[in-house]
């Protein structure tokens, strides 16, 4: 049987990994500015967190959500207290376009309304809804094109008002910081405007932190940098630091009721403990603080580069836009200075989401091959 061929694949097999280095199959070393997707928030096989893995792994590793699991309770505990979010309740699911799936649903049985409000590139996964929020044709089916979803353009809030105005908003789906899209985020004038109209308009505010969130911003959740309390949080990506695992945080004045929500796979005990273990780690070495003090040494190192038309993003969630499409750049950076970089949809833009424990020397040591390719 053939893969179904929907990835164009770099050249690269890797087969092992630690910190932010990559090996690959012919022992040669990249560096990781990528973390696949900005999964890797505590870096490659971190020691915790496969001692923490390992160890549960030789104890139980899966069962239903039909049973009693004390991890789950320890993730929310954790999580909430971590996160100051500790006036939510946790529903755990297994992937960031699950979570914003769950998120819309909950929005449209808390309130009984159809409409979904997004925004100009967003991204918020291929499921559904999610992929009916997101402004990408080429990626929804007919199927996905009959949700009801307005897409208006971000930071403009006269036609916000215009559609929250008309009732029939269920929910309203935004990212502190745009990532698919190229790093482009809401005035935190605009994002409190919006939470104050989602109050008075019954709609439900879902901040999608499936890319922003644990840490990455230099804030454990990016909507903290606007003070604003959404009424429901998506996670994934950085929360297993590769494991498969995602959830919703839904605020204490929505109520469940048993079977509204469910999943198979959801919450297990290697999702749990290897979410744990990347809690663990950030508490510990302070990776909010790192992502924070390094995202201001990047913006300074990349103000010196002349060739850098705009300095994006927050923490280590990161983009330099140049006034050239770079995906040549990033084919040189992998193949000739041994770096994994990501792209945008924003084709000018160079997306950089290192491992949150990165140093400075190692920053130095992107900066260093950039400019080589320069
Ligand atoms: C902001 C945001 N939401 C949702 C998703 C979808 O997550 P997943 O690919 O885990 O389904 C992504 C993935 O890139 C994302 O960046």
């Amino acid at each position: 049987m053939n893969l179904f061929d929907v990835y164009p694949l770099y050249d690269v097999t890797p087969v092992s990994a630690k910190g932010i280095v990559i090996t690959d199959d012919k022992d040669q070393e990249f560096l990781d500015f990528y973390g696949g997707h900005a999964v890797i928030s505590i870096g490659h096989s971190h020691p915790h967190y496969v001692k923490r893995l390992k160890e549960q792994l030789d104890k139980i590793g899966f069962y239903s959500n039909a049973v009693q699991n004390p991890l789950q309770v320890e993730l929310a505990t954790k999580l909430g207290q971590l996160s100051d979010c500790e006036n939510y309740q946790l529903f755990l699911c297994n992937s960031g376009a699950e979570a914003n799936e769950n998120a819309l649903k909950m929005a449209s049985f808390h309130t009984g309304k159809t409409r979904i409000i997004s925004f100009k590139n967003g991204f918020h996964g291929r499921t559904s809804a999610a992929v009916a929020a997101t402004d990408n044709e080429k990626i929804n089916a007919p199927l996905n094109k009959q949700q009801k979803v307005t897409i208006l353009p971000l930071n403009e809030i006269e036609s916000f008002k215009v559609e929250i105005d008309k009732g029939d908003v269920c929910a309203v789906i935004i990212e502190a910081i745009q990532g698919v899209g190229g790093l482009d985020e809401p005035t935190t004038q605009f994002y409190q405007e919006i939470a104050q109209l989602c109050k008075k308009k019954k709609a439900v505010l879902i901040a999608d932190e499936v890319q922003s969130g644990f840490g990455r911003s230099g804030k454990f959740f990016g909507f903290q940098h606007h003070d604003i309390q959404p009424d429901i949080i998506s996670i994934a990506k950085g929360m297993g630091n590769g494991f498969p695992v995602g959830g919703i945080l839904i605020n204490e004045n929505i109520k469940a009721s048993y079977g509204l929500l469910g999943t198979t796979f959801g919450g297990n005990h290697l999702a749990c403990v290897a979410t744990l273990a990347v809690l663990e780690v950030i508490e510990k070495e302070n990776l909010i603080k790192n992502a924070k003090v390094l995202g201001e040494y990047f913006n300074q190192k990349a103000g010196e580069i002349p060739q850098v038309k705009r300095i994006k993003g927050r923490g280590l969630m990161l983009g330099l836009e140049f006034d050239f499409e770079v995906a040549a750049l990033r084919k040189k950076l992998i193949y000739k200075q041994h770096l994994f970089t990501g792209g945008a949809k924003d084709k000018n833009v160079l997306r950089i989401l290192p491992a949150l424990n990165i140093t400075k020397k190692d920053m130095d040591l992107f900066f260093e091959a950039l400019k080589r390719e320069l």
